[in-house]
């Protein structure tokens, strides 16, 4: 059982509440950072009093219970307000990134590279040792992305013309088309997210010839490794966190307008506000 400090939202998060398959009443949310206040019963994961970082279904609440499996301890010197970015957002970059093969030297297209996927993909990628090509909406939007080891750094596909190895794409739409036609033979595109809400509509015969793969991605499973590997490098300063807006989740209305309105770079971060109940009151 975790007392909830901070939420980071997503954009699924928003996906889903508008989705019409939530039933009224259930609790959002997947990414929070907060404190343990009841161990688990059969001795596995934290102790009390634990500072954790978890991917979580419900972590828009004030106190959650969470498999030990989903949760990572969050290290000394990462700042539970930055950890909290880092599950929906930072395991996608990293999982999409590992499914797709990456390896030193891959030129690899990062797609909606401004947002919470994209700017862990890139830093992840250039990590690697690929070579990292940034799409972003607007010139303004692609700032910070070169520091964070983007090699270019292009509005839409503006000017690509060379094969790229590896596609991590939240975009969608058109984008995903212009995309699959610069993936060269072996290729890998990520289907990670469809921001742009477009269809995307293949000319005949773009998918026929030397084998290279369109892959749908979501995550599944727990997440706690990947989230331990991440915070990790989060608290050694060799991935950085990234938090565009913050405030209390009083504002929850304000941070998703700027979310939806692409006006956030990075992350979004939620600080859990409210008086606490003695936990023997609480029902989580
Ligand atoms: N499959 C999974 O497991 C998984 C996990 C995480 C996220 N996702 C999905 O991945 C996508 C990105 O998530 P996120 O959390 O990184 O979102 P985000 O932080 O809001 O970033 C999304 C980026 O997409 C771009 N974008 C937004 N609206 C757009 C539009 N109409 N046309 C073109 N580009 C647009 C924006 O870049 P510019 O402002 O530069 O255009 C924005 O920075 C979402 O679709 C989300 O649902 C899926």
């Amino acid at each position: 059982m975790v007392d909830v400090s901070h939420a980071s939202l997503n954009y699924g998060d928003l996906n889903d509440a508008r989705s019409g398959r939530v039933p009224v009443g259930a609790v959002l949310g997947s990414d929070a950072t907060g404190v343990v206040v009841r161990a688990a019963a059969d001795g596995t994961g934290p102790a009390e009093g634990t500072r954790v970082v978890a991917l979580t279904s419900g972590a828009f609440a004030e106190r959650v219970a969470i498999d030990v499996g989903a949760l990572a301890g969050i290290p000394d010197g990462l700042d539970p307000a930055r950890a909290v970015a880092l599950p929906v957002a930072g395991v996608a970059a990293l999982r999409s990134l590992r499914a797709a093969g990456l390896g030193p030297g891959k030129r690899v297209l990062i797609t909606g590279a401004s947002g919470g996927v994209g700017r862990f993909a890139v830093q992840l990628a250039a990590r690697a040792g690929a070579h990292v090509i940034a799409s972003v909406g607007s010139p303004a939007r692609g700032r910070g992305l070169a520091e964070a080891g983007a090699d270019e750094v292009l509005t839409g596909l503006e000017g690509l013309d060379r094969p790229v190895d590896v596609v991590i794409d939240s975009v969608g739409g058109p984008q995903l088309v212009a995309a699959w036609n610069l993936l060269a033979p072996g290729g890998s595109v990520q289907s990670v997210g469809w921001t742009s809400g477009e269809p995307a509509v293949f000319p005949p015969y773009a998918t026929v010839g030397p084998a290279k793969s369109l892959t749908s991605f979501v995550i599944e499973g727990d997440a706690g490794a990947d989230l331990a590997e991440l915070a990790g490098l989060a608290a050694r300063g060799a991935l950085a966190v990234e938090v565009g807006w913050q405030g209390s989740w009083e504002r929850f209305a304000e941070a998703a307008e700027a979310l939806r309105g692409r006006r956030v770079p990075g992350k979004a971060v939620l600080r859990v506000t409210s008086e606490r109940r003695p936990l023997d009151r609480g029902n989580g």
